[in-house]
């Protein structure tokens, strides 16, 4: 008796892989942070309208004369970012469906277009692994 209770016990724990991954920071900036500078044909960079300033500028503005984000620049990108996601979940992503084509499931107004045709584009895919906890091996 004793026994199946400890067995019920254990069977009610959640299951390692239910429990919410982390957003890994070096994955971020090796594969999700080139996507905002960017050049998508018959598109803006999302960095053009989403740079330090604006009302969803989720990006920092890089120095004059940079072609890229410092360190500490890219850590507050990560955190802005972040916040933009759903550990775990791809599809209640704002950063993910916000761009995404509406026929694909994506929001239906984006002022900066969609940027993401559909769930396969790599965009989306390098963002969908990055909110499932992938990491650089
Ligand atoms: C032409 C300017 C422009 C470009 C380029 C652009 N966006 Fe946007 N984006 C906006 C504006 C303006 C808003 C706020 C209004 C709206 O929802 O469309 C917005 C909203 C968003 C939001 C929602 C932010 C929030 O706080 O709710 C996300 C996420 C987003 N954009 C991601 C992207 C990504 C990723 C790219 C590049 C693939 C991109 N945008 C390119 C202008 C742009």
């Amino acid at each position: 008796m004793t026994i199946v209770l400890a067995l019920m016990a254990l069977l009610a724990q959640p299951q390692a892989s239910e429990s919410t991954p982390t957003l890994d920071f070096e994955y971020y900036k090796a594969n999700v942070e080139p996507i905002f500078v960017e050049r998508k044909p018959g598109f803006t960079r999302c960095v053009v309208c989403h740079a330090e300033g604006g009302r969803v500028g989720f990006l920092e503005e890089m120095e004059r004369g940079a072609d890229g984000w410092t360190e500490e620049q890219s850590r507050m990108n990560f955190e802005a970012v972040s916040r933009l996601v759903v550990p775990g979940k791809p599809l209640e992503s704002r950063m993910l469906m916000h761009p995404l084509e509406p026929d694909a499931g994506g929001d239906e107004f984006h002022n900066g277009g969609r940027q993401f045709t559909s769930q396969e584009d790599p965009w989306f895919q390098t963002l969908s692994a990055w909110v499932l906890g992938e990491t650089l091996q």
